[in-house]
């Protein structure tokens, strides 16, 4: 069992054992460990071709790892396909978000899922009942739906997010993997996102993996960091233990953000 200083013993709901990936001779993940605990922000850092997609992938049931081993609640699982994976308890939010702007809140909230009185396909379906759960649902990430019957398309880009984020935790997700979710939106929407991150995390039963390359969200929300380059980890840490300083060293392309600044401040 792990333990975490001033939490007494906790154990994580996610573990990553050692794992190695290779695809034919090119190992992408080199031994990768890492903890994910319920009520925590996890970020995952590092720059182009770290292994970060590699590993969400693993995690969300698409590869298998070559080596090493996933545990959750403590037990070995093998996560074959993505079905897998949500069946285990592990949503995963893509940049598209997977949603279909044409169709409702509520249709989207339900996709695939939706409550029937009598036996599918022809039964009833509970329309009032999943317009509810959807408001509901919406508002305990902070979205009050002035309709649920809108259409997704009408939606800002940051409530998308969250109702993608509230559809993968209603439907039972213990392991939040959010990738990119600021990166296609505008300042205000991403700060409506990181809103949305803190009000999962308050619920405090789901652990959240968070995938970005913006070193300031990542501090902003994150409880922990695990820094990745070129399939290894290079570094990891609470934020209470790492100083601003040794975050930005760490994330990767910092030291090429800041020779950038220097290459243009020359420019002037
Ligand atoms: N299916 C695959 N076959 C061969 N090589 C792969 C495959 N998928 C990923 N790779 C390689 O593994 C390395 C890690 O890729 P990955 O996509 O996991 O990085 P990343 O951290 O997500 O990068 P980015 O920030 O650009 O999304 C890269 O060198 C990539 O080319
Ligand atoms: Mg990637």
């Amino acid at each position: 069992m792990s333990s975490r200083p001033g939490n007494g013993a906790v154990k994580p709901v996610i573990q990553v054992a050692n794992v190695v990936k290779r695809f034919g001779t090119f190992t992408a993940l080199n031994g990768v460990t890492l903890d994910v605990y319920a009520g925590e922000v996890h970020a995952l850092l590092g720059d182009n071709g770290a292994g970060k997609s590699t590993l969400i992938k693993i995690l969300s049931g698409v590869h298998q790892p070559s080596a090493g081993q996933l545990r959750i609640d403590g037990q070995p699982v093998r996560l074959a396909s993505p079905r897998d994976a949500s069946q285990a308890g592990i949503g995963t939010v893509y940049q598209d978000l997977a949603l279909n702007p044409l169709a409702s809140v509520t249709r989207n909230f339900f996709m695939g899922r939706e409550l029937a009185r009598g036996p599918r396909p022809f039964g009833l379906l509970r329309l009032a009942e999943m317009a509810r759960i959807t408001c509901e649902q919406m508002r305990q990430l902070g979205i009050d739906l002035a309709d649920p019957g809108q259409a997704v398309g009408t939606l800002s880009g940051g409530q998308r997010q969250t109702l993608a984020i509230a559809r993968a935790i209603y439907f039972g997700a213990k392991v939040l993997i959010l990738d990119e979710p600021t990166s296609a939106l505008g300042q205000r929407q991403q700060m409506e996102v990181l809103k949305t991150i803190r009000r999962v995390r308050a619920l405090g039963h789901v652990a959240i993996i968070l995938i970005t390359h913006n070193e300031v969200h990542a501090q902003l929300v994150a409880d922990r960091f695990t820094f990745l380059s070129l399939g290894e980890v290079i570094g990891k840490g609470a934020k209470a233990e790492l100083a601003g300083e040794d975050i930005r060293r760490l994330m990767a392309g910092g030291a090429e953000l800041n020779d950038l600044t220097a290459e243009l401040a020359a420019l002037d």
